[in-house]
């Protein structure tokens, strides 16, 4: 293959040429705290919380994938949009997550237990080691725009998050971004 370009809009955060990839409320129910909101929410419609969008990569080692994921404001319950989660498939590669826009949370769990929560605003760089899960929330009223960089063969392994979810939530509280306990995480 040759080199070439796209082009990443700040404000809107799409990738160009790319391919996108959009998850609603019923793509992500399983994820949140209160399923009770989210099964309403996709009742009155089932909004859009976040769109990714790859530059076109071959899924080999050697290779950068990267992409640009927007998460649209908004709460299930009192708990912020999020994404999915997930560790790599394979265990022993990082990622970068880059803000160009919005005000976010990063929460990771490494496989030995530990976890950290990141800000995440315009400028701010942030580095997933290898062996940690990461999902990532949109805590503000505008867009939460990133864009990431991992290696191109790295994989998805939803399940462990979808089945255990994180220690922490990230919910607002009396009108301010607030971390506290997961109730329903197990072990
Ligand atoms: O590679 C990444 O970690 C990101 O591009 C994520 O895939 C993206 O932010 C969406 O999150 P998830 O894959 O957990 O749905
Ligand atoms: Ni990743």
């Amino acid at each position: 293959m040759k080199p070439y370009n796209v082009v990443i809009n700040f404000e809107s955060g799409t990738l160009d040429p790319g391919k996108r990839i959009i998850r609603k409320v019923s793509d992500v129910k399983n994820m949140f705290y209160d399923t009770q909101a989210a099964e309403e929410l996709i009742q009155k419609g089932d909004p859009m919380v976040y769109e990714v969008i790859y530059a076109d990569v071959p899924e080999e080692q050697g290779h950068l994938g990267h992409c640009t994921t927007i998460i649209y404001p908004g709460k299930i319950g009192n708990e912020y949009f999020l994404t999915k989660g997930h560790y790599h498939e394979k265990l022993s590669t990082a990622e970068i997550y880059f803000c160009l826009r919005g005000q976010g949370r990063l929460i990771m769990e490494s496989t030995d237990g530990d976890c950290e929560v990141l800000e995440m605003f315009p400028g701010s760089a942030s580095y997933i080691p290898p062996n940690w899960s990461h999902r990532t929330m949109n805590v503000g009223k505008e867009l939460l725009v990133f864009y990431c960089i991992f290696p191109a063969d790295a994989g998805h392994d939803y399940a462990t998050i979808e089945e255990q979810g994180y220690p922490k939530l990230v919910v607002e509280i009396d009108g301010k971004v607030t971390v506290i306990d997961n109730p329903k995480r197990k072990n």
